[in-house]
């Protein structure tokens, strides 16, 4: 794999880490309980594991409210035992990816403190500050992602703040180079440590319109939906000028070898791509989150591929995510059969995979009774489903009491399937979606061909999925039947099926495969395949 970087062979982790391991029975993980489950992630295959914010906060998103850049909140450890982490990490030949989140910071931060303190102090330019709008009320009528208006009154100082999330997450002001100034140091106080790269959160908020446009209505919104959804985010999202700002990360991350810059943007493909940057100067991995939300079958899937690798600047890496701390669990969206199918999807497509905590032993969304709710989203705006909690469920180590996650009582519950879905069970039999994520972990290991080759894809029907991945001349196919009926897929006359290396049922390995390949109902093999004779 001559050429490529870590982060393009490699696959991603990733660790929420209030429900990974706790280490001190409080019920929440920590950083000293991640540590002691490196050991899992070494012998599942991942290359680098990223880490949800661990730095001080007073929790009002869950650490995505950050009050100290530069520490380690006392819930999840202190910054010695940080350190000890990367270390163990480091030698056993795992990468560590932070979560940096630039757009806002905690109300409790001392900057905001110091911002709202009074319309003449040296930071109140740090934050976004307005007067009321002639007439009075808002500025704007902007907006926040988790319900209601993204201005807040202050009274001490009579004017408005933008927060594009929580009151208690007033965001930056980018614009101001002093604030760019601190938050690259920041990145640079992590570097010197060690950390191999970050995941930027909410990157495309970063600026926003400087005329402080209203937003228009969105024609597609329907009852139902969050209500921010009420208006496009024109002017709140997406401005030119933020590429300017991710361009400045990246040139900190170059100061040094080797780092990763991956950002977060749930955008269309065409916006997304300008998150690579002018001649890549931006983003490595701008998140691709489109099998998030593409309708699980094959040609809707298939188009998003298509889509995909048709909209990718020259030179640019490709990746894909199945989910994450802020989206339902591939295992409810899909089903436990199709769920095999989705991981070695994953694994398979050109471009580097994010693996969701717990989806490699198949955990589902948790139901959570109303008096269990901790995310504040769901609590601004009830009833709709949007509450994240069920898919931050605690990591299910084993069947015991606390799940093996903690020994007392755990942040939120357990699911009611732990005694099936624990990793200890799942060790144990060869035919666990465990062992197929490890194995299919292991063949991309073993096998350039899935880990930076070229990705063709083959006409398969409405009913398949089916691709070639080359490398070096070796070719393997992917074929993944979307439904729950026996399919055939028949290959092109230039090409033969050669041995099976790996079926979903982790039952077929070395079956030799001819000009068809048979799959039974949700199955998905991966083949050698060779040119046919006089092709
Ligand atoms: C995206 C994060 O993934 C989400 O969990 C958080 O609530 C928002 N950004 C705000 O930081
Ligand atoms: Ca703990």
């Amino acid at each position: 794999m001559h050429g490529s970087r870590w982060w393009q062979r490699g696959v991603i982790y990733q660790i929420y880490p209030r429900s990974f391991m706790d280490s001190n029975g409080d019920g929440i993980g920590d950083l000293r309980g991640i540590r002691s489950r490196l050991e899992y992630l070494s012998w599942l295959g991942v290359d680098a594991i990223w880490i949800s914010p661990i730095y001080p906060s007073p929790m009002a998103d869950f650490g995505y409210d950050v009050s100290d850049y530069c520490g380690i909140d006392p819930r999840f450890g202190a910054l010695d035992e940080f350190d000890a982490l990367v270390h163990d990490a480091h030698r056993m030949g795992l990468r560590v990816i932070l979560d940096y989140v630039p757009n806002h910071t905690s109300d409790r931060h001392p900057w905001f403190l110091e911002s709202r303190a009074s319309r003449e102090g040296e930071k109140r330019d740090w934050y976004i500050w307005r007067d009321p709008a002639p007439g009075g009320g808002p500025p704007t009528n902007w907006l926040s992602e988790f319900g209601g208006s993204a201005w807040e009154w202050d009274d001490a100082t009579g004017q408005y703040y933008y927060h594009a999330y929580l009151k208690e997450q007033p965001d930056l002001n980018w614009r101001y180079p002093a604030v760019r100034d601190a938050m690259h140091e920041v990145l640079r106080f992590w570097l010197d440590r060690g950390v191999d790269g970050f995941r930027v959160d909410t990157i495309h908020h970063l600026i926003k319109d400087s005329e402080l446009r209203d937003n228009p209505p969105n024609p597609s919104y329907r009852p139902g939906m969050p209500p921010h959804r009420q208006l496009l985010r024109q002017y709140t999202t997406d401005r030119p000028e933020v590429h300017e700002a991710v361009a400045g990360m990246r040139r900190v991350l170059d100061g040094y070898d080797d780092r990763v810059l991956i950002g977060e943007a749930y955008l269309p493909f065409d916006r997304l791509m300008a998150y690579y940057g002018q001649d890549l100067s931006g983003m490595h991995l701008p998140f691709n989150f489109h099998l998030i939300g593409a309708p699980w079958n094959a040609p809707a899937i298939a188009e998003v591929v298509r889509e995909y690798e048709a909209a990718l600047p020259p030179g640019a890496w490709p990746n894909w995510v199945l989910g994450n701390h802020d989206k339902p669990r591939i295992m409810s969206r899909v089903g436990p059969a199709q769920a095999r199918v989705a991981a070695m999807l994953l694994l398979t497509l050109r471009g580097t995979p994010t693996l969701y905590y717990g989806d490699e032993i198949g955990m589902s969304d948790v139901p959570i009774a109303p008096e269990q709710v901790q995310d504040t989203f769901e609590k601004n705006v009830p009833g709709l489903g949007v509450g994240r909690d069920p898919e931050r469920t605690p990591m299910q180590w084993d069947g015991g009491a606390g799940g093996g996650f903690t020994t007392g009582a755990p942040w939120l519950p357990l699911g009611p399937d732990l005694a099936r879905t624990n990793v200890e069970v799942q060790r144990a039999d060869p035919g666990s979606i465990l062992s197929l994520y490890r194995a299919l972990l292991a063949l991309r290991r073993a096998e350039p061909a899935l880990a930076v080759g070229r990705y063709a894809p083959l006409a398969a029907g409405p009913d398949l999925l089916a691709y070639v991945r080359e490398h070096g001349g070796r070719r393997l196919l992917v074929a993944l039947n979307l439904t729950s009926r026996p399919r055939r897929l028949e290959l092109p006359s230039g090409i033969l099926g050669g041995r099976l290396l790996l079926a979903t049922g982790l039952d077929r390995e070395g079956e030799l495969l001819g000009g068809v390949v048979d799959l039974r109902a949700d199955e998905g093999v991966i083949a050698e395949v060779a040119p046919a004779q006089g092709a």
